[in-house]
């Protein structure tokens, strides 16, 4: 067994690793998206749906990378070097780089506007205003030019802070005050969402299934979805990964953390719904749902503008660990392959993704008509993580651990330090047929091919 380097960073405790990798899926994908993608597509029936992704593709993927991270011991790509020398499966590491400057561009932007909203319902800017002007709003303040981009500066600045100081020190320290952070300020909202007069509507919405709704484009977004909140695809898993002792169970881990991200998800829905519902509003208002459809229904509520603060603390601080994972995917490869400092990694890391991103902010409004294949530089960049980068980087992920790493090879991680591993079989069932089929499908489709 390869020896790790001596100098090489990890996560102290087994909490620091669930907090640390759940802290990467659960954000703006499970409170910001999920909602409202649950809404355009008609509720319970799109969540069951989903549901089957995350068992069949969700959680081997997620296994695969803790698996080719802990083993290697290396970053995204250094990793494929190392368990596959002189082939070209390193390439699979450098669809995640690219994806991870291209999600984390976009995901500043929006984590920005959660900032400029916790401001704005401390304001109580919101207080009678009707749903129009509300809209009116969100649409002049991300079409402006400054304000959006000094506040994904300003976020952008807190990701590199905390990743700047390390694993341990940063990432994992962090980690562990915010998630259980998220975890009761979630728990406050959805206490506040099942006692409003008229909750069931909104509950009955997300779990009394209408399978007439389900359509061959809502199990796409279903699985595309499934890729972008459980971080997978990118090779986010796989630096985390190389950061787990050989002692924990990685089965169990990547158990966890996909429960755990799946459970925030629902209790986001169970915050949203039923006060969508109880105060008449349409469910399936697409992205604006958080921005403009929630201060409409917090300023209904008594001491809405409270809640409405806790909400948006709660979307910036899920933002942000995630925000710190995808900065790691870079930096470890800067530091350990480009052999620079941490500090300077960072720095040049953050610098270049701020840069794109801030493009991606003034595509809202001064660059709008700029646009590429027809979509703005934020619309394109997203478009190119859901339907391309993120299921390419998946695909490749599971068929070099399903085909191209020796069975014995797979075995001996996860069984590393005499842990039991029952679920190997299955495991590889699903690594091997499963997950590349149903992956290699979404892509076509998302490529228009199919
Ligand atoms: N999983 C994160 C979310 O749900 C986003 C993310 C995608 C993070 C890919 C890392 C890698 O918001």
């Amino acid at each position: 067994m390869d020896k790790p380097s001596l100098q090489r960073d990890s996560f102290g405790s087994r909490f620091g690793v669930i907090a640390a990798a759940a802290g990467s899926a659960i954000g703006l994908g499970n409170i910001w998206k999920f909602p409202y993608i649950t809404g355009v597509y008609g509720g319970a029936a799109f969540i069951v749906v989903y549901l089957i992704c995350i068992a069949l593709i969700g959680f081997p993927l997620m296994l695969s990378e803790f698996l080719v991270g802990r083993k290697s011991q290396k970053n995204a790509i250094g990793a494929f070097k190392k368990l596959a020398p002189g082939t070209p499966w390193y390439l699979t590491g450098w669809i995640g780089m690219a994806a991870a400057f291209v999600v984390l561009s976009f995901y500043g932007v929006v984590a920005g506007w959660c900032m400029e909203y916790i401001v704005k319902a401390a304001a109580n800017a919101f207080a009678g205003q009707s749903p129009g002007q509300i809209g009116g709003m969100f649409g002049a303040f991300i079409s402006s030019a400054a304000k959006p981009v000094l506040w994904q500066i300003a976020f952008m600045g807190l990701t590199a802070w905390i990743v700047v100081a390390g694993i341990k020190d940063g990432i994992e320290k962090y980690s562990k005050v915010l998630m259980p952070l998220l975890l009761v300020l979630i728990i406050i909202l959805d206490i506040r969402a099942i006692t409003l007069p008229g909750a069931e509507k909104g509950l009955a919405f997300l779990f009394k299934p209408d399978w007439s709704k389900i359509t061959g484009e809502a199990i796409l977004a279903a699985l595309g979805h499934a890729f972008f909140s459980l971080s997978l695809g990118m090779g986010t898993m796989i630096t985390y990964g190389s950061y787990i002792h050989k002692k924990e169970n990685l089965g169990e881990t990547a158990v966890q953390v996909t429960l755990a991200d799946t459970f925030i998800a629902l209790l986001a829905g169970v915050a949203i719904f039923p006060a969508v519902f109880a105060f008449g509003i349409e469910p399936g208002a697409g992205p604006s749902l958080v921005f403009i459809t929630l201060p409409n229904v917090f300023q209904h509520m008594p001491y809405g503008h409270i809640f409405g603060v806790l909400f948006f603390i709660l979307l910036a601080v899920a933002a942000l660990t995630s925000s710190i994972s995808i900065l790691e995917v870079v930096v470890a490869y800067f530091v350990e392959d480009l052999k620079m400092s941490r500090k300077k990694a960072t720095l040049i890391a953050a610098l270049i993704i701020t840069v794109i991103g801030v493009f991606c902010s003034l595509s809202n409004g001064p660059l709008a008509e700029a646009k590429i294949l027809g979509l703005t530089f934020m619309d394109l960049l997203m478009w190119l993580s859901d339907n391309l980068l993120l299921p390419l980087g998946g695909l490749f992920i599971t068929l070099f651990v399903g085909w191209y790493m020796k069975k014995s090879s797979v075995a001996e991680e996860l069984r590393s330090e005499g842990v039991k591993a029952g679920y190997f079989e299955p495991f590889i069932f699903l690594t091997k047929f499963v997950a590349p089929i149903l992956i290699a499908l979404v892509f076509l489709k998302g490529i228009g091919l199919l």
